[in-house]
């Protein structure tokens, strides 16, 4: 029998992404489809007892503002990923103990988790094969991995660099060439691994940009990449039209060949080089600030790309649990009454903003400007941040033509742990010009 938490299909990879968080999640057995509309998450033995039940449902449980409930089930399917890993191991060990090599320190080192684009398998250099052991066993090692695997290609992958093109630090082992193609939630993407990156832990948000409705709307993604925010908001949310930055040439070169792949070059102007610089002004209902650890260094002109009548950041960044903000946010934050408060131009500094109505609470909900909407998190350096960068934006708009606008954060969403205590967040702020506070 496994335990599964069942999820609406919605949140079914974000609840995924938590569970492996919280070490809950089972990942020798697959998630499930229940029906049209639900999917389980496999969970670990003895993960129930940690659970929190729904306040308002106590059959309910919750995680992560993510609510579920739980199922025992037969999986079958699951047995069979079991095996994959499982013949992966012996064949390994084969080869290893044929050569006099095997120890059972390597065991830890055998991958029970990689990733797939076609015929190219990707282990993480950091955790697998790496003692110098495995490399003595030469060409047949890796072999076997195809074989076990049905495979062609392999690859490790180190860290992505931190330079300004966050390449990917990933080595072919088994393979000449590093392009791949991938089909995700409908969309076919190319790439060379090589080159460019694909986060498969960005695929909750790129599901939620999915969701959305943008028909009619023209949205500016500042860092487009191979494509991963543009094509969605293309392909699925009905953009009218993206206007996709991007400065090299190897995620340009791709992301022209996914445009033309999903047929939809037709609506993507293409603009490369700095986004700082090649950004269009006035034209965006939504902007995708989709860079990591942080975009900060481009919210100015992001705030400039908006219309006059406004629109949505998506802003990206890095948010550790328990991080500070500036000495302004953290005085007025810190002083905030129990309940909610309304903070005008004191936290606003836009001088002749007259009615801003953002709504602070305690707690971990944050009540924000829309009526019956609420914006969960789970750490306080999370609301921190969340301040500060609305109170920051807010700083930014101002223009000749809009002087004083309101600032409300729609969102903030969790994609994925990206360090020990830190977090990638995004966060839906949402920029509306007061015409009538204007003295
Ligand atoms: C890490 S990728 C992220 C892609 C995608 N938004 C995501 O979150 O999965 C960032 C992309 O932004 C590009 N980039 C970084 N700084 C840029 C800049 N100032 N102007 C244009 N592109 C930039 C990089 O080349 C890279 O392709």
């Amino acid at each position: 029998m496994i335990t599964f938490a069942i999820t609406d299909i919605q949140n079914c990879q974000k609840f995924r992404k938590l569970a492996e968080d919280f070490n809950l999640y089972d990942d020798n057995h697959k998630c499930k489809r229940i029906d049209g509309r639900r999917v389980g998450v496999p969970l670990r033995e003895g993960a129930v007892g940690g659970l929190a039940t729904c306040e308002d449902d106590p059959s309910g449980y919750s995680l992560g503002g993510v609510s579920f409930r739980l199922e025992h089930h037969d999986d079958v399917r699951g047995r069979s990923r079991a095996t994959a890993a499982d013949s992966l191991r012996s064949s390994v060990q084969h080869v290893m103990k044929g050569r006099g090599l095997w120890s059972q320190e390597l065991e830890e080192e055998v991958p029970r988790r990689w990733e797939k684009f076609g015929d190219l398998v990707v282990f993480s250099a950091q955790r697998h094969f790496v003692h110098e052991r495995w490399a003595q066993a030469g060409d047949v090692l890796w072999d076997a991995v195809c074989a076990a695997l049905k495979a062609k290609r392999v690859a490790l992958r180190h860290h992505i660099q931190a330079n300004d093109f966050r390449s990917p630090l990933l080595r072919l082992v088994r393979g000449e060439s590093g392009w791949v193609e991938h089909r995700d939630n409908g969309i076919l993407y190319g790439w060379d691994v090589t080159k460019s990156m694909f986060c498969a832990g960005n695929a909750p948000e790129k599901q939620r940009v999915a969701q959305l409705d943008c028909s009619g709307q023209t949205v500016v993604d500042m860092f487009a990449g191979i494509g991963y925010f543009t094509l969605p908001f293309l392909v699925h949310a009905k953009a009218r039209c993206v206007h996709a930055c991007e400065w090299s040439p190897h995620a340009l070169h791709a992301l022209r060949y996914n445009l033309e792949r999903n047929k939809v070059t037709h609506k993507c102007v293409v603009h490369p080089g700095d986004c700082n610089k090649v950004c269009p002004s006035r034209v965006a209902d939504r902007v995708n600030l989709g860079l990591l650890p942080s975009s900060r260094i481009s919210w100015p002109v992001a705030c400039g790309a908006l219309k006059n009548s406004g629109g949505v950041l998506h802003i990206h960044e890095c948010v550790p649990e328990h991080g500070e903000t500036c000495s302004e946010c953290a005085t007025i934050i810190a002083g905030l009454p129990e309940r909610g408060a309304l903070l005008t131009r004191q936290f606003f500094s836009c001088n002749r903003l007259q009615d801003c109505s953002f709504l602070v609470s305690s707690g971990d909900r944050l009540p924000c400007g829309v009526v019956g909407r609420t914006v969960a998190w789970r750490w306080a350096g999370w609301r921190r941040w969340a301040l500060h960068a609305a109170h920051s934006v807010c700083e930014m708009l101002p223009r000749e033509e809009a002087p004083c606008w309101r600032v409300v954060v729609d969102g903030l969403h969790h994609v994925k742990s990206y360090a020990p205590h830190v977090d990638h967040l995004v966060l839906d702020l949402r920029c509306e010009p007061l015409h009538h506070a204007v003295s």
